[in-house]
């Protein structure tokens, strides 16, 4: 079976299992000749190309999972959403959605006809991973209401809080027809066959414990709620700290987090019944050497090799990273943490 879902599951396992958000990506020279002049659109599109991607990073690093190569954008173009990704900076939306009648006006979401090639793909994917755990993934309502209302990526999030407050019907409105298409689109990848799956609510650590409480834990509850039992389900914040005791409301397995907590204290805080994934800091991969070294140690002293920890960066790669460096963080946490038989 898999280590990796069996961490998860919180079983034991043999040892702590490793992957890292954003594995495939420009770090790597073999993604980089994959994409050549290309989009990471026009790849996510051809299921041969991200197939190729998800495998080329699994075999390269040895690590214990791949995720879909897709984006968190892609589905809303099935909403109406017009988008461009700009390199350096990220999703940039030609048609925000501002007000209650632009939601209103809103595509419905039809997974098949919208984004068959992401099923495609995860067919492919599966076909080259020999075995190894596919997880499938989807941004979550909020973060993908974030980027539909501000346009471009921002770190304040103000406008979007500003729909949330002011016109809070636009916004639960916004958020049903977010969590309808999320709910669909993670349960066509489970029915492909991922094996985990993971919700991106990136930038939800921007609210009060209580705005989160009011504005967005009862849809991503309904969303984990939804999906098979069977599946482990995995929630991923930035900057989560505030919010812990929150996230373990929503019905998530396996909490991800990042650098900015001690790992430990998710456990300490939310109790040992869940999966935590994290949470080394992904300039530290990306500087290497001791500093790499004291980084890795760190995180599995604070983990303590508890049933539940899954080794992670506490975001995606940076693409200055040399590769060898995650091969070595991989054999690490692998060496250092195989029981004695
Ligand atoms: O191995 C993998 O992780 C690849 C699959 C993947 C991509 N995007 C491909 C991609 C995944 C899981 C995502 C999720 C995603 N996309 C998130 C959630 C994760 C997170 O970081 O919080 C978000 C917020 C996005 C939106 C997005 N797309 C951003 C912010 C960027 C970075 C822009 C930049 O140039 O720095 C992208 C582009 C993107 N998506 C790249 C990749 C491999 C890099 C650009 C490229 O390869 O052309």
């Amino acid at each position: 079976m898999s280590v990796f879902l069996d961490a998860c599951r919180l079983k034991e396992t043999e040892y702590t299992p490793v992957w890292f958000m954003r594995q495939a990506g420009r770090y790597l020279p073999s993604y980089r000749k994959i994409k050549g002049s290309k989009s990471v659109l026009e790849i996510a599109k051809n299921p041969s190309l991200a197939s190729q991607a998800v495998a080329d990073a699994v075999n390269q690093l040895g690590v214990d999972a791949g995720i879909i190569f897709a984006d968190i954008m892609l589905p809303l173009e099935g909403m109406g959403v017009e988008f461009r990704i700009e390199e350096n900076v990220g999703p940039v939306v030609s048609n925000p959605v501002r007000n209650a009648s632009d939601v209103a006006n809103l595509d419905e979401f039809e997974a098949e006809t919208d984004v068959g090639y992401v099923f495609d793909a995860i067919d492919a994917t599966l076909a080259k991973l020999n075995g190894t755990s596919l997880i499938g993934f989807s941004g979550a309502p909020f973060t993908l209401a974030g980027y539909m209302i501000e346009g471009a990526p921002s770190r304040e999030l103000g406008r979007t809080k500003g729909m949330m407050y002011r016109d809070p019907e636009a916004w639960s409105a916004l958020m049903r027809k977010l969590t309808k298409m999320v709910k669909q689109y993670l349960d066509r990848q489970v029915r492909h066959g991922v094996d985990a799956v993971q919700l991106f609510d990136s930038w939800v650590g921007v609210l009060s414990p209580s705005d989160y409480e009011r504005y967005v834990l009862p849809y991503t509850k309904e969303v984990f709620d939804s999906l098979s039992k069977n599946v482990p389900k995995i929630h991923f914040c930035a900057d989560s700290a505030g919010l812990l005791e929150e996230f373990s409301a929503i019905g998530a397995d396996v909490l991800s987090v990042d650098w900015r907590l001690r790992i430990g204290e998710v456990w300490e805080r939310c109790g040992d019944e869940l999966g935590v994934q994290g949470n080394l800091d992904p300039a530290a991969a990306a500087a290497g050497g001791d500093v790499l070294d004291r980084g890795v140690a760190e995180v599995l002293a604070e983990a303590k090799e508890r049933r539940g920890h899954i080794f992670s960066l506490g975001h995606g790669v940076l693409k200055e990273t040399p590769p060898e460096n995650l091969k070595m963080v991989v054999r690490t946490v692998h060496d250092r943490t195989r029981r004695k038989r």
